[in-house]
C-alpha cells in the first residue's frame, strides 16, 4: 500500500520539478572550465585517479570533489539500473540487490559534477526521432536505422514510454536486441533479447543502453561502432513523441535528478534517515543496528539535496536537508564515541553501540554534508556539531597512520576497538583520505584555523606515501 502511494507521489511531483530544473539550468551562468586544472592526475597500476590541486575551490552548489571522474554504474557492485527510478541497484552485502542510499547519492553527485564540468563541451551526434508510431496495418513501426556515427558509448536515450508498448533496439553486428517494454504480461522470447521491464508507464525514461547491455547480458560488445536499428510497438494510437539519442549532458542532468527524486521519496519523515535494511556482521559479536542509518548516507544525500535546493529554492527540498541532518546532531543513531570522549559520525553504526568502527572516509564525507547544509541553512546546532566533530577528527587523525607502512593511512580503527589486524587503506581509499582532508582543510581555513592546519598536515603526510 505504502509502496503504491509512494509511486503515485513520484509521478505527481516528478514532472514539475524536472521543468523547474531544466529552466534553472538553462538560465544560470555556467562557469568556464579553468585553464589551470583543479585536479592532479595519478596513474597507478593501469588505473587513473585524481586528487585535488591547489587551484581547486569547493562550492556547495558546484561539482563535488573529484566525482566527475567517477563512474558509479560501471562498478561491479552495481547489479543493474533500477527499472522505475533509473538509479543503480547495489549488490553489496545482498546478492539479489537493494537500493543503497550511499551509492545512489554518489551516482547523483558524480553525474551532477560531470554536468557542471563538461556541459560546455559541444556534443556531436545527437539524434532525435519525432512521433514514433506503429504502422496502420500492424502493431509495430518499421525499423529505423540510426545514423552510423553513433558510437555505442554514447547510447544515452530519453523518451516517454506509453502504456502497453515497447521500444526495440537491434545492435546488428553484436546480434543483441534490447527491449524497453511496458507490456509487462506479454510473452516475449526472452532468450534472444534483453528486456527492460518499465513499470509505472506512462513515464519518462532515461537510460544508457551500453550500461543496460553490460549489466543485463553476460556478453560484452564485440563491435563498438555497431549499426543500430530501432522499432516501436504498441497499440495503434500509442506514440513516442520524441526520442533523443546521444545527449550525454542531458543524461547527466537527469541522472542527478533521478537520484534526487529517489532520495526525496524514500527519506523517513520522522528520523530523517535513509534506512538500510541489509544485514551485516562484524566478527562474531558486532552487527549493524537494524535498520541502520549511515552518517555517510545522510551527509552525501544532504550534499546532493543542497545542490538541488540551490536550483529550485523549493522549501520542501530545504526541509529534506534539515531532516537529513537530524540523526547527526539530535540522537546517537548514527554516532559513536571514541574512548567515551570523542564524537564520531559512523558510516556503519554498530550494535552494541559502545563499540565503533570509526571509518575515516565516512566521517569526513558526513562532515562535508553538514558543512554544505549549514551553508544554505545556517543553524546553531550545526555550528556546534561542526566544532565538535572537527575537534574529534583532529585529535584522532594520529590513529589513522599505519604503524608499519610509512605514512600510509588506515581505513578504520577496528584494530583498537575490536583488536583486529590493521585495516590498511586500499590505494584508492588512501587517495580518498587525501582528497577529503585537502578539501576540508581549505574550507575550514578561516573558521577553524588550527583544525585546518592539522588536516593539511595529514593530507601532506599521506601524500608523501604516493609521491
Ligand atoms: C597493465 O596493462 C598491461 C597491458 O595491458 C598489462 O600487461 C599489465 O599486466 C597491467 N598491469 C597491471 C598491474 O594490471
Ligand atoms: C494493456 O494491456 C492489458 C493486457 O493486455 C489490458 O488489460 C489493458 O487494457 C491495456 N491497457 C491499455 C491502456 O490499453
Ligand atoms: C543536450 O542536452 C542539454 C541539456 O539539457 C541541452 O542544453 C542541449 O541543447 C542538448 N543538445 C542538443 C544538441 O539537443
Ligand atoms: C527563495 O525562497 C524564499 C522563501 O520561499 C524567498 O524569500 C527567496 O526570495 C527565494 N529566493 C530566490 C532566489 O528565489
Ligand atoms: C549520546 O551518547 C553520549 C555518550 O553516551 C551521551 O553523553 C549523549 O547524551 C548522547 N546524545 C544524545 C543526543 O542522545
Ligand atoms: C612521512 O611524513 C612526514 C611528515 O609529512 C615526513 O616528514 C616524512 O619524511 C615522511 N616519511 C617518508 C618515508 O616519506
Amino acid at each position: 500500500m505504502r509502496y503504491h502511494f509512494r509511486r503515485l507521489i513520484y509521478f505527481l511531483i516528478a514532472l514539475p520539478i524536472s521543468v523547474i530544473l531544466i529552466d534553472h539550468i538553462y538560465n544560470s551562468n555556467i562557469p568556464s572550465v579553468q585553464s589551470r586544472s583543479p585536479f592532479i592526475t595519478i596513474f597507478h597500476r593501469n588505473q587513473t585517479y585524481r586528487i585535488l590541486s591547489p587551484s581547486y575551490h569547493y562550492n556547495s552548489r558546484e561539482s563535488y570533489l573529484n566525482f566527475a571522474f567517477f563512474n558509479v554504474e560501471q562498478r561491479n557492485r552495481v547489479l543493474y539500473i533500477d527499472y522505475l527510478y533509473d538509479v543503480p541497484v547495489s549488490s553489496q552485502w545482498q546478492s539479489k540487490g537493494h537500493l543503497y542510499p550511499i551509492q545512489i547519492a554518489q551516482f547523483g553527485l558524480s553525474h551532477w559534477s560531470r554536468f557542471r564540468l563538461q556541459s560546455q563541451i559541444n556534443q556531436q551526434n545527437i539524434y532525435q526521432f519525432q512521433h514514433l508510431q506503429p504502422n496502420k496495418d500492424n502493431q509495430c513501426s518499421s525499423w529505423h536505422q540510426l545514423p552510423k556515427e553513433i558510437p555505442v558509448l554514447q547510447t544515452y536515450i530519453q523518451f516517454t514510454i506509453p502504456l502497453n508498448s515497447s521500444l526495440h533496439f537491434h545492435f546488428m553486428n553484436n546480434n543483441i536486441e534490447l527491449v524497453y517494454s511496458s507490456q509487462l504480461n506479454r510473452d516475449i522470447d526472452i532468450s534472444s533479447k534483453i528486456i527492460i521491464p518499465l513499470a509505472g508507464s506512462p513515464r519518462q525514461v532515461r537510460r544508457h543502453m551500453l550500461t543496460d547491455i553490460k549489466k543485463l547480458s553476460r556478453r560484452s560488445l564485440v563491435d563498438k561502432n555497431d549499426l543500430i536499428q530501432l522499432q516501436f510497438c504498441g497499440e495503434s494510437d500509442s506514440i513516442i513523441d520524441q526520442l533523443i539519442i546521444g545527449n550525454q549532458t542531458l543524461y547527466d542532468q537527469q541522472a542527478f535528478y533521478s537520484a534526487a527524486q529517489w532520495l526525496l521519496n524514500t527519506q523517513d519523515m520522522i528520523s530523517g534517515c535513509w534506512f538500510i535494511h541489509v544485514q551485516r556482521n562484524f566478527g562474531q559479536q558486532y552487527r549493524l543496528r537494524d535498520p541502520w542509518c549511515s552518517a555517510m548516507a545522510q551527509g552525501q544525500a544532504a550534499s546532493l539535496l543542497v545542490r538541488l535546493y540551490a536550483l529550485t529554492n523549493n522549501s520542501e527540498h530545504l526541509l529534506a536537508i534539515r531532516r537529513a541532518m537530524r540523526p547527526l546532531w539530535s540522537s546517537n543513531i548514527s554516532r559513536a564515541y571514541f574512548n567515551d570522549q570523542y564524537l564520531w559520525l559512523e558510516e556503519y553504526p554498530l550494535e552494541p553501540p559502545a563499540k565503533g568502527l570509526f571509518v575515516l572516509n565516512g566521517c569526513l564525507y558526513a562532515l562535508l554534508g553538514i558543512i554544505d547544509a549549514n551553508t544554505v541553512d545556517r543553524q546553531p546546532h550545526l555550528d556546534k556539531l561542526i566544532d565538535e566533530i572537527t575537534h574529534s577528527i583532529a585529535h584522532m587523525l594520529p590513529h589513522y597512520v599505519h604503524p608499519k607502512i610509512s605514512n600510509w593511512s588506515v581505513y578504520d580503527l577496528s584494530h583498537l576497538t575490536m583488536k583486529n589486524k590493521f585495516n590498511a587503506a586500499s590505494y584508492s581509499y588512501h587517495l580518498v583520505h587525501i582528497t577529503l582532508l585537502q578539501c576540508l582543510s581549505k574550507i575550514l581555513k578561516e573558521t577553524h584555523p588550527s583544525v585546518s592546519q592539522v588536516f593539511h598536515f595529514y593530507a601532506q603526510r599521506f601524500m608523501t606515501a604516493i609521491s
